[in-house]
């Protein structure tokens, strides 16, 4: 039997108590969001009758989520990062700067200050001797389809085993992480190799959560692109591959219709000749949009935290 407690005065008072409403120092935004959120706790765990034993092992799991270094990817696994898209596309909407290319999580594997150049970079450092080779390649327009020369177009990709550099320190400096400048046609390309999707670590805390959920943690194969230039809405994105098993069925909901590339293997590219690769390569091909916009903030990505991001 369910005890109800939460509309009693004390539960009332010491709510207000625990979040400094009786003291006039401190932070009102900061004040009234941690009441909402503990009074929305107290109120779980009244509608669920959360036992003690139940509470102190959600402490010691969220404890464990960040001692493995996993609260930026049980966000997207609980459908933060999605969540957080959806109330910006709408802001887009309501701005009158709706359009372009959409937009899709970062995800928490971005490494700032990659090896920068024009037109065109390889990717991989070659010690990947059986991987696929491919080629990305597209080009950035704005919204009346005419090129946009010096766009930086920032990728990263893990490798055919799903791993990111960085993170994974198996793999060479910034390998799989390149910026590129567009070219006067607004081109870019890189050689790189087809990435492998990603899974959660099968043994951390964000599989542990899913799979009480019933859930999987794969990523379908993908590649990550910050796409930015002066004058025009910074653009966080990402293409997944076609015809991987979770191409729509991401655990961080990323995928978009407009954002799945089919690889295409091709017996000649003549993008791929011009910086003097010749044979069959496989093509992944994404054209990218992006809006004008006058708004200095918006022609930014976001803050958060990220691997060796000094604030510029
Ligand atoms: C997540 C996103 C990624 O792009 C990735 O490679 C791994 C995890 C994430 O959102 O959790
Ligand atoms: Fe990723």
């Amino acid at each position: 039997m369910t005890v109800k407690t939460m509309q009693s005065a004390d539960v009332k008072e010491l709510l207000e108590k625990v979040a400094g409403f009786n003291t006039s120092g401190g932070d009102e935004r900061v004040k009234k969001i941690v009441h909402r959120v503990m009074h929305d706790i107290f109120q779980i765990v009244e509608d669920f009758d959360v036992t003690p034993e139940e509470f102190w092992s959600a402490v010691y799991y969220v404890s464990e989520l960040g001692a493995n270094g996993e609260t930026a990817l049980l966000a997207p696994g609980l459908g933060m990062d999605r969540y957080l898209d959806i109330r910006l596309d709408a802001e887009d909407e309501q701005a009158g700067l709706a359009g372009g290319t959409p937009r899709t999580i970062e995800g928490p594997l971005y490494v700032a200050g990659a090896p920068i150049s024009e037109g065109f970079a390889r990717m991989d450092d070659g010690s990947a001797k059986d991987a696929e080779v491919i080629l990305i390649k597209g080009r950035v327009t704005d919204d009346q389809g005419a090129p946009l020369a010096d766009a930086v177009v920032d990728i990263w990709h893990a490798n055919t085993k799903g791993a990111y550099s960085f993170f994974d320190k198996s793999q060479s400096e910034y390998h799989l992480r390149r910026r590129i400048k567009t070219d006067a046609n607004g081109c870019y390309a890189a050689q790189s190799i087809m990435p492998s999707g990603y899974g959660c670590p099968p043994d951390g805390s964000t599989q542990k959560l899913l799979n009480q959920l019933g859930r999987h943690g794969q990523r379908p194969a993908h590649i990550h692109y910050f796409v930015s230039k002066p004058g025009f809405k910074h653009l966080t994105t990402q293409i997944n591959i076609a015809g991987d098993e979770y191409t729509f069925d991401d655990f961080a909901f990323a995928t978009r219709e407009e954002l799945v590339v089919e690889a295409k293997p091709v017996q000649h590219s003549d993008t791929a000749a011009q910086h003097g690769l010749t044979g069959p390569i496989t093509e992944v091909e994404f054209n990218v949009t992006l809006v004008a916009t006058d708004k200095a903030e918006l022609q930014e990505r976001h803050a958060r935290r990220r691997a060796l991001e000094t604030t510029e």
